[in-house]
């Protein structure tokens, strides 16, 4: 493959199963976008080693032996111009943001959140929906914007909800549409099709009309 591809870094706290599924679609030929480096704020992050495994370079930059959030921000911001990351993808990445850090990555930072925002920010996402009877639920991936689980939205998909949901029924079944949309939303960022105007994302592609669940369409 000639054409360049975009330098992303993916930062996680844990289990990394949003960048496995990122990992996995950046090995096609064709993606735009290379994985360069998985950052963990947690030492002891399960998805650190599948990383390893990969070839991939991984960084810790561990929050706990910051004296503050701007210390720790700007020890990350080093590491990922050391590595010379042009995209930054959030993935179950547990640290809240300033705005000083969101605004070095305006419009280059993503973000999943397990519910269809602007619904249900913050966590316990899945025991909230089915606090509140909802029948559809589902996953969003966002440009990242100061405010928490905010930002123009990228992709969405939905999932229903179902009598005899537990939240760990439903996360599970809402897990599978984020590793489908994830890597949708990244290619069509990488790939120059996804713009931000304003509130909004443009998708400067021709799709087909959503026949399903998950929109755009792949
Ligand atoms: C996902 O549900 C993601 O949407 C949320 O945290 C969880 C992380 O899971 N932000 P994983 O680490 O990607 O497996």
């Amino acid at each position: 493959m000639s054409a360049k591809r975009l330098r992303v870094a993916i930062l996680i706290s844990g289990r990394g199963s949003n960048m496995r599924a990122l990992v996995e679609a950046a090995r096609a030929e064709d993606f735009p976008a290379e994985i360069i480096l998985v950052l963990s704020n947690v030492p002891a992050a399960e998805g650190l080693a599948f990383a390893k495994d990969q070839g991939i370079a991984t960084a810790v930059v561990d929050h706990r032996t910051f004296a503050d959030r701007e210390r720790f921000e700007r020890d990350m911001q080093a590491t990922l111009q050391k590595h010379g990351a042009e995209l930054v993808c959030l993935a179950g990445f547990m640290r809240l943001l300033t705005p000083w850090f969101v605004e070095q990555w305006r419009d280059r930072m993503l973000n999943i959140h397990p519910a269809l925002l602007p619904s249900y920010r913050g966590l316990h996402t899945h025991e909230r929906a089915l606090a509140e009877g909802v029948k559809i639920h589902g996953a969003t991936v966002h440009f990242v914007a100061p405010a928490m689980d905010a930002g123009p939205i990228v992709a969405q998909a939905a999932a229903p909800v179902l009598d005899g949901d537990t939240p760990e029924t439903l996360a599970a079944r809402v897990l599978k549409l984020e590793h489908q949309i994830y890597p949708l939303a990244l290619k069509l960022v990488a790939g120059g099709l996804a713009r931000v105007e304003g509130a909004r994302v443009r998708i400067a592609s021709e799709q087909a009309a959503p026949a399903g669940l998950v929109w755009p369409q792949a």
